[in-house]
């Protein structure tokens, strides 16, 4: 009896050992991705320069792309970003040979890659992950890839992908998360598109470059990355027209070749750059950018008051010392206003005179860096997709979460144009968009650091 007791408890006790274990270990795994928080004590102008990186929605459709050619592709001004790690993982993974040249230069040998399935969890990480599947697709006339994750911003689904890889003659299945795809001979068709969406456009390119015949899409997106993407396929030999309207049309070719294409800048974090200058009233000079593909930005900088001088590959912003004035946005698909900046220039907007109004007109749930702006002092109302900004004189610095990419870098610059200190979590969100951004912005005089638990704690404390 007593053994059998003895036997029981030692049983009981290495039975809690271990889940103290486990509990330790998964505990440490999660306090590990949060534990990461960028520490800005705010109110400083912003001066100076600043280099803008290759764009991050470019590049997560032109590595994929790569794996069609039949010798190496090299390709520069790359962001050296989270998600441009992952897709690079996701090729060493399937047996390309992937070596960086430089610091943002990558030479990619497609010729050893010989399987058509992307690893689950490194596909469910990331939104992008889903143009293996019409690469593959492309490819192997097969693709195995889980369905996608990114960013937090309402209902994503992807039927306009499969509605086209569909038309184009492929059958497919989704089970346990898994997008399985298959086609004897993929054939050149007409696609309209139901809804305007830059993941659907670049999917079926990518799908249709080496279709038989002609595919022709129509109702599809324009965004810079879109056109950028045809430019790099045509560089490796592909038949693409019209990219950049919303008629694309794709002669499928038999071969693809290597290629050395250069990324276009990110829009999106030189737009970024600009609305932080303005907010903090600085002067700042982005550089390295397509002056045409930031003319929304311009002009709605210019309207609330700021000063934006635009030269051949540069664009430099003045901030103003009196309050902005109010505007309201519409996101919409390119030429719109794109519903990537509108969470920077709502945190702008917090503290502009008057009633400013923003419309979410992509996406359902855009507005999830809302409640953390208040937390700062913000006046924001959120009706559906509306918000509705009454200026406040000024913010206060507090700890924050960033809820998604754009989220992340509306609270950047809420925290850079506010005094006090800002502590900001969940920043992986923010790293997987925005290359070098502590270094970016302490090299504009910015006072803004990267700290790690339990280094970061003492801030809270000391707030
Ligand atoms: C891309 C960008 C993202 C940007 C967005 C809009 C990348 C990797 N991401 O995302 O940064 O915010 O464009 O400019 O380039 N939709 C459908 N069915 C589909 C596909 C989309 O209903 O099959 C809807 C979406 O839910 C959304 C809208 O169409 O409401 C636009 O989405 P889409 O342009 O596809 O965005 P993404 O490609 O996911």
């Amino acid at each position: 009896m007593v053994i059998y007791q003895k036997t029981l408890y030692f049983i009981l006790v290495l039975c809690y050992n271990y889940c103290r274990l486990i509990l330790l270990v998964g505990g440490k795994r999660g306090q590990l991705e949060k534990l990461e928080k960028f520490i800005i004590n705010g109110g400083k102008r912003l001066n100076g320069s600043v280099k803008i990186s290759g764009a991050k929605n470019a590049a997560v459709a032109i590595i994929p792309a790569a794996i069609l050619a039949e010798e190496p592709c090299v390709l520069e001004n790359l962001p050296m970003i989270d998600d441009v790690s992952i897709d690079l993982k996701i090729l060493k993974e399937m047996g390309a040979d992937v070596k960086m040249l430089n610091s943002d230069t990558i030479r990619i040998d497609p010729r050893h890659i010989n399987d058509a399935v992307v690893p689950y969890e490194m596909a469910r990480s990331m939104r992008a992950s889903y143009y293996f599947l019409g690469t593959l697709l492309s490819k192997f006339n097969h693709a195995k890839v889980s369905m996608p994750g990114g960013c937090d911003l309402g209902d994503r689904p992807i039927d306009q992908h499969l509605k086209c890889f569909k038309a184009l003659g492929a059958n497919y299945t989704i089970e346990h998360g898994i997008v399985d795809i298959s086609a004897e001979n993929l054939v050149g068709t007409q696609i309209y598109f139901d809804k305007v969406s830059v993941g659907a456009t670049i999917n079926a390119m990518l799908a249709a470059v080496k279709a038989n015949g002609l595919t022709i899409l129509e109702n599809a997106a324009k965004e810079p990355h879109v056109v950028d993407l045809a430019n790099f396929l045509n560089s490796m030999g592909a038949d693409i027209m019209g990219a950049g309207t919303d008629v694309i049309k794709i002669r499928g070719v038999k071969r693809l070749g290597g290629a050395h294409y250069s990324i276009i800048p990110d829009q999106i974090e030189a737009g970024t750059y600009m609305v932080a200058a303005a907010a903090t009233k600085g002067d700042v000079t982005v550089m390295g950018v397509i002056p045409k593909h930031l003319e929304y930005i311009t002009s709605k900088l210019r309207k609330i008051g700021a000063t934006v001088t635009e030269n051949d590959d540069s664009i430099q912003v003045i901030g103003s010392d009196s309050p902005y004035e109010r505007i309201n946005i519409k996101t919409m698909p390119h030429p719109g206003f794109p519903t990537d900046m509108q969470p920077q220039f709502a945190a702008m907007l917090t503290m502009a005179k008057g009633t400013s109004i923003i419309t979410e007109g992509v996406f359902d749930n855009r507005f999830r860096y809302v409640d953390e702006l208040r937390r700062m002092g913000a006046d924001i109302s959120v009706d559906g997709k509306v918000a509705v900004i009454e200026g406040v004189s000024k913010l206060t610095g507090a700890p924050v979460k960033a809820a998604d990419l754009r989220a992340g870098a509306a609270l950047v610059i809420a925290g850079l144009s506010t005094l006090g200190v800002t502590e900001i979590e969940d920043i992986k969100h923010i790293e997987r968009g925005y290359e070098k951004m502590v270094e970016k912005l302490s090299l504009l005089g910015a006072d803004i650091v990267k700290r790690t638990y339990p280094d970061a704690e003492p801030m809270r404390k000391a707030l």
